[in-house]
């Protein structure tokens, strides 16, 4: 695919802004918190932020959900579908849910709601990269990994049409002019 890749957060920037969010997390979990990530795109973010987790002494339970929002390329269309549910009963349990960007917003609102309706006690949200100049619908993250301008990025589980996810970094994804290579 041609596309330049430039790095934006290197893996080591990463992982240690990961290990902070843990620790400025910590105070705020319960002992045995669900830490609940949303596929395909926030699974390595929660598989780090588990571990992350551990380090500071919490226990976290793991859940996932895939959600899909429909739209035409990168624009949001605010329609939501569950790809994959959650398995976990979340009946009176304290939910850190994470994602790996809030753009227009409209995913991270649907999820906190699906998981009020599912019945958690006290959800507690937290997205690695933030693009605030992009939302359609009002909705802040408790914590926010690194906030960025309105550039298309892919890498540590973030794809473009499903390439990219397995590099260690973040990086913007520009695509190139047809003919050009
Ligand atoms: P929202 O519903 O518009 O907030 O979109 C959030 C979802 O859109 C994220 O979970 C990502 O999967 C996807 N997304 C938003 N921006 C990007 C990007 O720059 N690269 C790849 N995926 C993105
Ligand atoms: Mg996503």
């Amino acid at each position: 695919m041609n596309h330049q890749i430039t790095t934006l957060f290197t893996e080591t920037q990463v992982l240690e802004r990961v290990a902070a969010l843990a620790a400025e997390m910590a105070p705020r979990l319960e002992p045995e918190p669900i830490v609940l990530g949303l596929l395909k795109g926030a699974l390595v973010f929660t598989a780090d932020m588990l571990r992350a987790l551990s380090r500071q002494g919490v226990k976290p339970l793991l859940d996932c959900m895939a959600l899909a929002s429909y739209g035409k390329g990168t624009i949001s269309s605010g329609s939501i579908q569950v790809r994959m549910d959650n398995t976990l009963d979340l009946a009176g349990r304290q939910v850190l849910l994470l994602d790996d960007i809030l753009d227009s917003g409209n995913t991270m609102s649907f999820a906190v709601q699906r998981l009020r309706d599912k019945g958690a006690a006290h959800i507690l949200t937290c997205v690695l990269l933030d693009k605030p100049s992009r939302r359609q619908v009002s909705f802040a993250a408790d914590f926010v990994g690194f906030t960025i301008p309105d550039t298309f990025v892919v890498g540590y589980g973030i794809d473009y049409a499903e390439h990219h996810r397995e590099l260690p970094q973040v990086a913007a994804c520009v695509p190139l002019g047809k003919g050009i290579s």
